[in-house]
């Protein structure tokens, strides 16, 4: 039993995925601690922020610790980004001792930078190279490969996301990650479920949908209006992470708070040291408290401190506070 769920909920490949809520990977976010708390509260696999080859390649100083997880973290997908296939494949064989148990390749990342040099959502127009990707890690490895795509370009072109869809399946994606936003969109506007939907109907494999899951009820509202085997939760995960264990932010107490944030503290210090796990929990923290009111004054105070002490002792004061 693993999640308090004894069947799986769907499978990647022949990985078994207990549970149908999936922390979405976000870079500068889901680091290894924020992961590893996430998949206890009941997240039921990890994605990585993603890698891009070229870094992977050039033994860039980020990686070891963007590719880090935790053994308890199974099932760890390493998420990667590049538009070139052999490049993607070279660094997927490189990160292969780290033993990940499947791979992800980024059809979403919609940032200029990165989708104008044809790479995450700037392959959605290159379908024969999103072919080519995926036949070379067919072929090169036996372990599942996902894709996290978006549902078109937008600017007026029409969405692919059904063709894409078949594609990929057809050239051997073991799972598709819908986020139901063109690239014109990148984050706003309304996620198009119906898009979602009509990939559920095109492909037999696992669907996993994306976009707009903000409360607790709209996990449930997905699947119904979808169909989709599974639900990946991006940015309201950092605001409320109990809702991997089905709780609304107005249903955590505020000791509760206190101690996830404890808890990411010590595991963001074991990791990164001080004073960057303590610089890089900031925002977390932030994010925790904004939903409570608290005196501004006494949020820069817990925001400006240098001192892991004083924070702990600031946050405690800030607690009893509420
Ligand atoms: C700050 C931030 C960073 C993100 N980084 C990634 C990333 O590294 N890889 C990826 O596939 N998607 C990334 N995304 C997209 C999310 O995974 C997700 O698809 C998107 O936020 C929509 O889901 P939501 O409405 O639940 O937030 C990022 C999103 C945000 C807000």
């Amino acid at each position: 039993m693993i999640n308090g769920q004894t069947i799986p909920a769907f499978k990647i490949g022949s990985i078994p995925i207990y549970g149908d809520v999936l922390l979405a990977p976000m870079d500068g976010y889901t680091d290894m601690p924020f992961r590893s708390l996430a998949r206890k509260l009941g997240s039921a696999a990890s994605y990585t922020e993603f890698l891009n080859a070229v870094d992977v390649i050039s033994q860039h100083h980020s990686i070891p610790l963007r590719a880090a997880y935790q053994e308890w973290e199974r099932p760890v997908f390493f998420q990667l980004l590049d538009n070139q296939p052999e490049r993607l494949l070279e660094a997927a064989q490189r990160l292969l001792p780290l033993q990940p148990d499947g791979f992800d390749i980024n059809l979403g990342c919609p940032a200029r930078t990165v989708a104008g040099r044809g790479a995450g959502a700037g392959l959605l127009r290159e379908p024969e190279k999103i072919r080519k990707i995926f036949h070379l890690f067919r072929q090169a490895f036996s372990l599942p490969v996902t894709a996290k795509m978006r549902i078109g370009w937008g600017h007026g072109e029409p969405n692919t996301h059904i063709e894409l869809a078949q594609l990929l399946e057809d050239s051997g994606a073991s799972a598709l990650i819908v986020h139901g936003r063109t690239r014109q969109q990148a984050y706003q506007g309304k996620a198009n479920w119906d898009a979602i939907a009509e990939v559920r109907q095109a492909v037999t494999i696992p669907v996993i949908g994306n976009g707009d899951v903000q409360k607790v009820a709209d996990i449930r509202n997905m699947k119904i209006h979808t169909g989709c085997q599974g639900v990946m939760i991006g940015r309201a995960a950092i605001f409320n992470p109990w809702i991997f264990c089905q709780r609304e932010r107005d249903q955590v107490l505020p000791w509760e708070v206190e101690s996830l944030i404890l808890q990411q503290l010590e595991l963001n210090l074991e990791f990164y040291g001080i004073p960057r796990g303590l610089i890089l929990l900031r925002k977390f923290a932030k994010n925790y408290l904004r939903y409570f009111s608290i005196e501004p004054i006494l949020i820069r105070r817990l925001m400006t401190t240098e001192s892991v002490d004083d924070f702990r002792n600031i946050l405690h004061g800030v607690i009893m506070g509420i």
